[in-house]
């Protein structure tokens, strides 16, 4: 990351404050196609589109807040992430980055296999059709109703986390006189360098069983011993927003280890390993992801290499992406509301929406980048805070961006990368209406996900 605390070369640089955030784009009219969904593009007008429509009239048609999902872009990255794996290989798609019914069904068409983690993710898999055997069950602590539906309707893999759950699936499985295939979770003891919150495969956390100490053989022994339930693999995950494939390649040598010390012990050579998710993507022109042939190459490398060395038939190799597939493709539509100009310091925008429909920023710190949509200006750019209309002064969508200092109330920004873990962790504070998910492909855009309206939010409340 080449951030500096302060920006290089332009024309206010001595009335910045410190900050994280790089020099203003040379243009802030031209769109940075890396953080931007395929098909976005700024028209003669100066307007932006997605899918050939203007934001202007998506705006008038469903309102803002809402966020706008190019079709086409996510099912190319689903054939990108499929073909890069080919035939020997599965890709689950991870349904928490963002799941509807709509993406179900395009997941379906695209070949897509899909990792749920709760009962509701289960509910809305099978209702738009996905066939359970292409469903992942995970979870670090699964209900016994939760088991017990997967089971019944024939996931075609619960994701073991703990030992309680090796022997509450098997019983459970056992007593519907079934025998559900299983994958154990691992922590592989890898330092994944993303935030804290989201780094999942160091020791001190609540996922899997640790590889140290025996454990995870220790796990391997008993659930090779239950009738209920058929072992066919290890999983490790090791986090989200990952840029660098060293921790992958760490995780993915102990895994295979851990395959040969079970053949070893038990004569067994497991069938599969799942890597997990967490390839990053780019938020801002800094972010250099990897792109999927890249990551299936390194995976597929290093997995036969290893196989190879431990005298073992490489596995069929699983992985999980949820950000590289939506993240990219969706981009929050805002409108500019109020401005506060801080002297010395820098510009408040505060947009129609916020921490409810992206709670990113105040979690993890996150980084997004901002474009003034509606329209091209030759302003100056300003250094500002795009804030949401929360009661809380947290209550941040972009910490430090550039905009043009002729932004106006009612112009239009847009907040590209927003399609993973936005809408999915969307809520209702101070009673915000969670907004729509629109999808846009070639010309026609649909209502996938409604806004929420003041009759949702007093249904729930039957006091
Ligand atoms: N597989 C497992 C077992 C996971 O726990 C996750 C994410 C994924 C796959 C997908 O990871 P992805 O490819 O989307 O990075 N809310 C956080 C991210 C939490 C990720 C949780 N698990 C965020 O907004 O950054």
């Amino acid at each position: 990351m080449s951030r500096s605390a302060h920006p290089a070369g332009p024309r206010h640089a001595d009335v910045y404050p410190e900050g994280h955030y790089t020099a203003p784009a040379a243009d802030l009219n031209v769109l940075d196609e890396k953080v931007w969904a395929r098909t976005v593009r700024r028209n003669s007008e100066g307007v932006v589109t997605v899918g050939g429509i203007e934001v202007s009239r998506l705006a008038e048609e469903f309102g803002t807040p809402a966020y706008f999902l190019d079709e086409s872009d996510f099912r190319a990255r689903c054939r990108a992430w499929a073909g890069a794996f080919g035939p020997d290989a599965d890709v689950f798609y991870a349904g928490k980055a963002f799941l509807s019914r709509a993406v179900v069904r395009w997941l379906k068409e695209e070949g897509l296999n899909l990792d749920v983690c709760s009962g509701g993710e289960l509910t809305t898999a099978l209702d738009a059709g996905m066939p359970a055997e292409r469903i992942a069950f995970h979870g670090n602590n699964k209900s016994a109703e939760e088991i017990e539906r997967a089971v019944r309707v024939g996931v075609g893999r619960i994701v073991l986390d703990s030992f309680q759950e090796i022997v509450r699936v098997a019983h459970i499985a056992q007593s519907l006189g079934k025998r559900q295939r299983v994958q154990i979770r691992v922590t592989v003891g890898v330092e994944a360098h993303t935030h804290e919150f989201i780094a999942t495969a160091h020791e001190d956390q609540k996922f899997g069983i640790a590889l140290a100490d025996g454990q995870a053989a220790e796990a391997v022994r008993r659930a090779l011993r239950l009738d209920g339930i058929e072992l066919i693999g290890i999983h490790s995950h090791i986090g989200s927003q990952i840029f660098d494939m060293a921790g992958f390649e760490v995780s993915a040598r102990r895994v295979v280890q851990l395959l040969a010390e079970v053949r070893d012990e038990h004569g067994v050579e497991l069938p599969e390993i799942d890597l997990g998710g967490g390839l990053g993507i780019a938020y801002t022109s800094e972010d250099d992801p990897r792109e999927p042939h890249e990551i299936a190459k390194a995976l597929h490398e290093i997995v036969s290499r290893e196989c190879e060395a431990a005298g073992l038939a490489t596995p069929r190799i699983s992985v999980e992406p949820g950000r590289a597939i939506v993240g990219p493709t969706a981009f929050t539509l805002y409108e500019v509301g109020t401005i506060k100009p801080l002297e010395g310091l820098r510009t408040y925008v505060s947009v129609d929406g916020g921490m409810s429909d992206n709670i990113r920023t105040a979690l993890y710190d996150a980084e997004y980048s901002v474009a003034l949509v509606s329209r091209t200006s030759d302003a100056e750019p300003m250094l500002v805070r795009v804030v949401g209309k929360h009661c809380e002064s947290g209550d941040i969508v972009v910490r430090d961006a550039f905009l043009p200092a002729d932004l106006a109330p009612g112009d239009l920004i847009a907040v590209p990368a927003t399609g993973a873990y936005c809408r999915s962790m969307a809520s209702n504070y101070n009673h915000a209406l969670r907004p729509p998910v629109v999808a846009v492909n070639d010309g026609q855009a649909r209502v996938i996900v409604r806004r929420e309206t003041e009759e949702d939010l007093l249904r729930l409340d039957v006091g």
